[in-house]
């Protein structure tokens, strides 16, 4: 696999080599990470942990836009609770994160890999109909 060759087949590389293999198929199959799991000669159990306590990696294909929303103090305080439920009751499926390092200009939200500031539930709205 190139993207191991790419890290030198190292296994203290393995973190950039679930996010370059991500980046390019979308998300991490069983096989992809069986076949990485041999290349660098780890064993699939501390693949799968590893793969398990991030939450940016995915396991199944991505159907939509992927949408974080930050749930971190920062925001919390100018509305990130009233965003998230907001989210919640329309069904946009997303994630929780805990900063997103744009914490002045909160509430903050990732939409796929473009981060947006000042996002209330109309914003929010807005952005994921650009996204369709
Ligand atoms: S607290 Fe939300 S971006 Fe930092």
């Amino acid at each position: 696999m190139k993207i191991c060759t790419k890290h030198k087949d190292q296994p203290d590389a393995l973190i950039e080599i679930l996010h370059d293999t991500q980046h390019k198929f979308g998300y991490l199959s069983n096989a992809v990470l069986v076949e990485i799991a041999d290349i660098l000669n780890i064993s699939r159990a501390d693949i799968h942990g590893i793969v398990s306590f991030y939450d940016d990696f995915r396991r199944e294909p991505q159907t939509g836009p992927c949408v974080k929303i930050c749930r971190a103090e920062a925001c919390q305080a100018v509305g990130g609770e009233a965003l998230a439920d907001h989210a919640k009751n329309t069904g946009v499926e997303s994630h929780d994160v805990y900063c997103l390092g744009n914490c002045a200009l909160g509430p903050a939200v990732m939409i796929d890999d473009k981060l947006h500031g000042r996002v209330d539930a109309q914003k929010l709205d807005a952005l994921l109909k650009e996204c369709t």
